[in-house]
């Protein structure tokens, strides 16, 4: 299994490019299974769990190419921004098997596209996960609200439709908790309903927003994306399109809390600040200096951070997705800081690690304390989850010393060529086989 190496210590310097974001890339790619028009999508990062989407939906009948942008359009930092094309008019075949949903939650996506165009869909249950146990009851519920007929059986749930047609019938849904993947299928699900479909309760999220407006130019009807009341009229059929995948806000925020702990100055392109009000204003209550262009963002550390206490919900407030980042920048900085983490109950596994470099964290529930050192050291640490490995790997970096993080097969999940990303900024980053 690969591991990162890293000679701490060195301020990030220098420029780098963000890549299109994961969380949007994912339901956006299921949106393909609504038509049986080609749909293509630009901007899409290369990660692990872009490609096990991809297979997921291959081994349905969906029909794949993969365009690579040209090397003189790679990005600084050697971000490659592929184009791929999805084909699903040769659709046959509406099961997500367990060997494939296990390794990724975000599968349970293809469940709401496949009961509304095929009428039918055969989806293994995600399973348990490091960062607590969340069930998709409310993509069930919502489907079920819609006329689909559900059974969970050895592990599968199996979805039909009942109505005369096959079709699914609009209907006023209402999630007990914001749901960002549970909008999302919901909504991909009532684009080719009978009748309109309220979400209430709906996730707000940038990314909600990116798929909805790729689901309008094929031609959905949809309104109230971004607001907590999503109304869609249900449609016969949605045609192809070609779409541009949002930039990933968690990736940029990583990178700039990358840069606030090393004491570094940065700056980051094809990117947007727009959905990152809150991140940045925490980074400049940190002490940084935050300059937003309309496709850039640039930060200057101050020679030693101050402490920054946040508390996660869901959009627009602090995203859990950039909580361990800022539990790591919080161990370097002058005070105490309070994390508390509302979204996931189990979502500080990063915490045990960042002590083995010496940090001091005290936690309580859903509340960690974090008093900031003058420095951490170097050690052999294990990344447990995505956004727990980007908080390891910015603690080492700002660290003294080598730190060695094992099991980055996390990272590879959600961060596009995080080493020469890095290594572009000036850091000391080596990948061990
Ligand atoms: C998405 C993001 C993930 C982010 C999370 C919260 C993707 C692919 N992933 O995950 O990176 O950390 O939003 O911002 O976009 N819940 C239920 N029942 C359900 C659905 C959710 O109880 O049917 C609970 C979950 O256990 C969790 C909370 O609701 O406690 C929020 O989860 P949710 O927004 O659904 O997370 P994901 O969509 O899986």
């Amino acid at each position: 299994m690969d591991k990162l190496l890293i000679e701490g210590g060195t301020p990030l310097a220098g420029e780098i490019a963000i890549s299109g974001a994961k969380n949007a890339a994912l339901p956006l790619l299921c949106a393909a299974l609504l038509t049986r028009e080609p749909l293509t999508l630009t901007n899409v990062p290369a990660l692990n769990d872009i490609s096990t989407m991809l297979k997921l939906l291959a081994q349905m009948g969906v029909k794949i190419e993969c365009h690579t942008v040209p090397a003189a359009k790679v990005g600084a930092g050697g971000a490659a921004f592929a184009a791929v094309t999805l084909d699903a008019s040769g659709l046959d075949h509406p099961v997500a098997p367990y060997e494939m949903v296990k390794t990724m939650r975000a599968s349970v996506l293809v469940l709401g596209p496949l009961t509304a165009r095929c009428g039918e869909a055969r989806v293994s249950l995600p399973g348990g996960c490091a960062i607590g146990a969340r069930p998709v009851d409310q993509h069930i519920h919502g489907l079920q609200a819609m006329g689909a007929e559900i059974t969970v059986e050895q592990g599968y749930v199996q979805a039909r439709t009942t109505a005369a047609g096959g079709r699914l019938k609009g209907a006023r849904l209402f999630t007990d908790m914001v749901t960002v993947t549970g909008t999302e299928n919901l909504m991909m699900a009532a684009c080719l309903a009978d009748g309109e479909t309220v979400i209430e309760n709906a996730a707000r999220e940038p990314e909600v927003v990116d798929l909805a407006n790729c689901l309008i130019a094929m031609g959905a009807r949809i309104s109230g994306a971004g607001t907590d009341v999503i109304r869609i009229r249900g449609v016969e059929r949605l045609s192809g399109t070609t779409h541009r995948i949002m930039p990933d806000r968690i990736e940029t925020g990583t990178y700039l809390c990358a840069a606030a702990a090393t004491g570094g100055e940065i700056r980051l392109t094809q990117t947007s600040s727009s959905y990152l009000d809150i991140v940045i204003d925490k980074l400049m209550d940190a002490g940084c200096e935050v300059t937003l262009e309309r496709e850039a963002i640039r930060l200057k550390a101050p020679a030693r951070l101050h402490a920054v206490s946040v508390r996660t919900a869901p959009y627009p407030a602090f995203p859990t997705d950039m909580q361990a980042q800022f539990m790591a920048i919080n161990t370097v900085a002058e005070g105490t800081a309070v994390i508390r983490e509302t979204i996931f109950e189990n979502r500080f596994m990063h915490a045990v690690e960042l002590i083995r470099l010496g940090a001091d964290i005290k936690i309580d529930g859903n509340t960690a304390f974090v008093r900031g050192l003058q420095r951490l050291e170097g050690a052999t640490v294990m990344a447990t989850d995505l956004r727990a490995s980007a908080s390891l790997v910015i603690a080492g970096l700002a660290a003294q010393g080598e730190t060695l993080i094992e099991r980055i097969y996390h990272l590879d999940r959600g961060y596009e060529q995080m080493e020469a990303k890095l290594a572009a900024l000036g850091a000391r980053v080596r990948r061990v086989k």
